[in-house]
Order: structure tokens, then sequence, then C-alpha cells
């Protein structure tokens, strides 16, 4: 079959790889009608998620029809048409039957401390091969698949796998009620759903925070306010449209790659800070290969954090769903300390949140289907990925089509 390998930091190649077989009584093996290309594919191949092992298939999100099914999953069958969750799951520990999927005692052999199994990840997230690929084995397979509804199309599903879930997850930890304002920085697909799922919630005010134009018309069309980084510096921004109090709730999705400004005020602190910011790149990414501007890892990893701790009212929430490696060691913690805030995060309990998503898009109570941008073959995957890495105008969601 043919699959997306990850063979080192900036090399990712489309190669033909041995299908995937049965090996556990609870695996399925699925045939990928859908996939896409996440931000969290970015870090892996930009190097600033590293622990990635040569020969891995990448990719977190898929939907499909499953082709082969092991004796023990009891509630699915050949030919049931599936919407696969990004994270790996059991249905029966004590974390997932509390609701904490992300963080299931028995899905990753690396063993109960290991922390988020997920597909098409790290060494120690698994690794378990990924869903850009033609076919997949699914371990797991009665705790992790959501069979779907037919009205539920292809287009609509795939943003069900991992975005729109880890959105809602965002806006969840953020403790969003009904009035608060809400920034949300970056306005990537992750961001995209954290601002409609803030509303979803009750919010009263969205401030979407990013530098990409067609990005922040996205983030507006759905009634958000928006501040491009580039032009403004976004603190003083937030702060002049509060009254001076700052947001109720800031959610980070964007995670370790965040850039520093590179003109308008903000630029100007950024370069104070140059050197912190380039020792904090050289700690968490010694291994970054940026070939030709391509695969460019960002320039400030934790810049969303610094702004989003000082753009939050005091006592205020801080939600933290993008990504940032284990090794990384950068939050302004007195800041935060200091003014009371209540900071959550972590990787989206995709199992536990996705079926009242699939509810509520199945039914037509909420279409998600603009925040899908771009359908590709996967034969035109690479190129699809650099696209996406330099974030061409209008390219936000990318699907690919095995
Ligand atoms: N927690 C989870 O379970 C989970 C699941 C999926 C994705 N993620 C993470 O969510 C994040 C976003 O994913 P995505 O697919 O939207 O990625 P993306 O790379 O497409 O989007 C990131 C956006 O952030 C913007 N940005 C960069 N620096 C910024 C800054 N300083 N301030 C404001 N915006 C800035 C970029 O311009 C871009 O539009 C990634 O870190 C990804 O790994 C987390
Ligand atoms: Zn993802
Ligand atoms: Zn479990």
């Amino acid at each position: 079959m043919k699959a997306v390998v990850f063979h080192g930091v900036g090399d990712i190649r489309l190669d033909t790889v041995a299908d995937p077989r049965i090996e556990q009584p609870t695996d399925a093996v699925v045939r990928l009608t859908s996939s896409a290309i996440c931000g969290t594919d970015l870090h892996m191949v930009r190097g600033t998620l590293g622990g990635m092992e040569p020969g891995t298939i990448l990719g977190h999100e898929g939907v499909g029809v499953i082709e082969d099914i092991g004796p023990s999953v009891r509630n699915l069958r050949r030919g049931d048409r599936v919407l696969i969750p990004s994270t790996i799951s059991c249905g029966y520990c004590s974390y997932c039957r509390a609701g904490y999927t992300a963080q299931c005692d028995t899905a990753n052999p690396n063993g109960p401390q290991a922390g988020t199994a997920f597909f098409g990840g790290p060494k120690s997230t698994g690794p378990f091969n990924g869903l850009q690929a033609q076919y997949a084995r699914t371990p797991l397979a009665h705790a992790s698949l959501i069979r779907l509804p037919d009205a539920l199309d292809d287009d609509r599903a795939i943003l069900l796998s991992d975005i729109f879930p880890t959105g809602y997850f965002g806006a969840q930890l953020a403790e969003v009620r009904l009035g608060d304002t809400v920034a949300v920085f970056g306005a990537g697909p992750v961001g995209q759903f954290a601002i409609a799922s803030a509303k979803l919630m009750g919010a009263g005010r969205v401030i979407a925070i990013d530098r990409v134009e067609s990005r922040l018309d996205m983030a507006r069309r759905q009634g958000a306010e928006t501040v491009n980084f580039d032009h403004e510096d976004p603190v003083e921004i937030v702060m002049e449209l509060t009254g001076g109090i700052g947001v109720d709730r800031v959610i980070d999705a964007v995670g370790v790659d965040a850039v520093r400004a590179s003109s308008g005020p903000a630029a100007n602190d950024a370069e104070k800070q140059k050197s912190q910011f380039d020792e904090e790149l050289g700690e968490i990414a010694p291994g970054r290969d940026p070939a030709h501007g391509e695969w460019r890892p960002g320039s400030g990893p934790s810049q969303v954090l610094q702004w989003a701790v000082r753009a939050v009212a005091k006592a205020g929430t801080v939600s933290v769903i993008g990504v940032y490696p284990p090794n990384d060691r950068f939050f302004p913690i007195g800041n935060a300390m200091n003014r009371n805030l209540v900071v959550k995060m972590g990787n989206c309990n995709h199992r536990a949140i996705t079926p009242r998503l699939v509810e509520l898009v199945g039914n037509g109570s909420f279409d998600p289907l603009s925040v899908l941008t771009q359908r590709e073959p996967i034969t035109n995957a690479i190129e699809a990925y650099k696209a996406f890495d330099t974030r061409e105008p209008g390219w936000i969601k990318v699907k690919l089509e095995p």
C-alpha cells in the first residue's frame, strides 16, 4: 500500500509499504477513505516534537471502512464505516472510565506512565503506524473506533477525528461560560474549532490572534474579532478591547512552533528576547534542519504562553492545547502565579468528547465543513505537506484521499 513515511527531520516520503494485518484479537484493520494533515505532524517533521522512529507512517486523522476485525471486537463488523479518533484508549482502565481517555493506562506499549498513545507519533507514544495510508491497524478497536451515521459524509467526519474535538476540549479546559470573553491564539484549523467551540459554550466575544490573513478572515467569518500580531501588539490590543481588564479565558492553539512577531510593535519586544528564544529552540529542537526555508521551526517557542498569561484577566483561565514536547520547560510561571491564574492543558480526550460532536454534526445542528479548504489525493501528500507547512494563503485544513 501507499503511505506517508517519516524518514528523518525534514524528510518525509510517499512509500510503498506492507499492508497491516490483525495482530491482537482487539485489533481492526481499516481501509481508509479519508485522512488529513495536522499541525502536530508539522512539529514532528520540523523536529520540534522529537523522538520519531524512522519508518513510522505519519498521520492521526482517519475515516474508513473496517476491512478485517479481531474476535474480541464485539460491537463492530467488517464493512462498518468508522471514524478513527487520533488517540487510542481501552475503555476499561480507571482513566478511560473517568473520561481521561488520552491518559489510558493500557494503550501505550511503553507503560501506564508513558502518557498519550496516538497514531503516527514519536516512540514514546507507541509508536503506532499512522493513518496517512491506504490501510491501518487500529488497536483496542472496541473502545477507540466510532461507527458513523450514513448522514455524516467523509468531508465532515474527517474533521471529527482530531481537530474539532481538540478545539472543543480547549474550550472545556478554558472553562468557557456564558458571556465570557475568550482569546484564541492561533487561527489554524485547531484554533478555528476552538473559536467555534467557545461560541457553542456561550462566549460573548472571541478575539482571534494570528498573522496569516486568510486564517484571520475565516475567524472573522465565525464572528471573532481579529488581531494580526505582525501589525499590532496583541496584548496591548486585547487590553484595549477589554477596558484594561484582559480576557476571561485564553486558549493556546499554536504550540511549540509559535513564531515571534517579525514586524510591528510586538517585533521590538521579540527582538529584546531574541537570545532567550534562540536558547529555547536550541534546547527543544537540537536536531532541527530547515532545508530551503521548509520545515522551519517556530522562532519563539514560549511566545504564545507569554502573551497568554499577560492577555488574560487576573484569576482567569489559560488553556493549552497547542502541543509542546516533553523536553520543553519554558513557561512564564511567575507571572501566572502572581496573577492567580488557572492553567489547564493536555492532549484531547477524544473518545470522551467525540461521540457528542458526531451527534451534533450528524443531525445538522452544527456544520464544520467550511474549515476544510483542501482535498488532495495521497499521491500529492508531500506537496500538500509543504503548502500546509508554509501556510500558503487559503490552505487551512488539508484532507488526503487514500
Ligand atoms: N492537544 C491536542 O490534543 C492537540 C490535537 C491536535 C492538534 N494540537 C496542536 O494544536 C496546534 C495547532 O494545530 P493546527 O493544526 O491548527 O496547526 P497550524 O500550524 O496550522 O496552526 C498554528 C497557527 O498558529 C499561528 N501562530 C504562530 N505563532 C503564533 C503566535 N505567536 N501567536 C498567534 N498565532 C501564532 C500560525 O500562523 C498558524 O496559523 C498544534 O500545536 C497542534 O500540535 C493539539
Ligand atoms: Zn492532530
Ligand atoms: Zn484505558
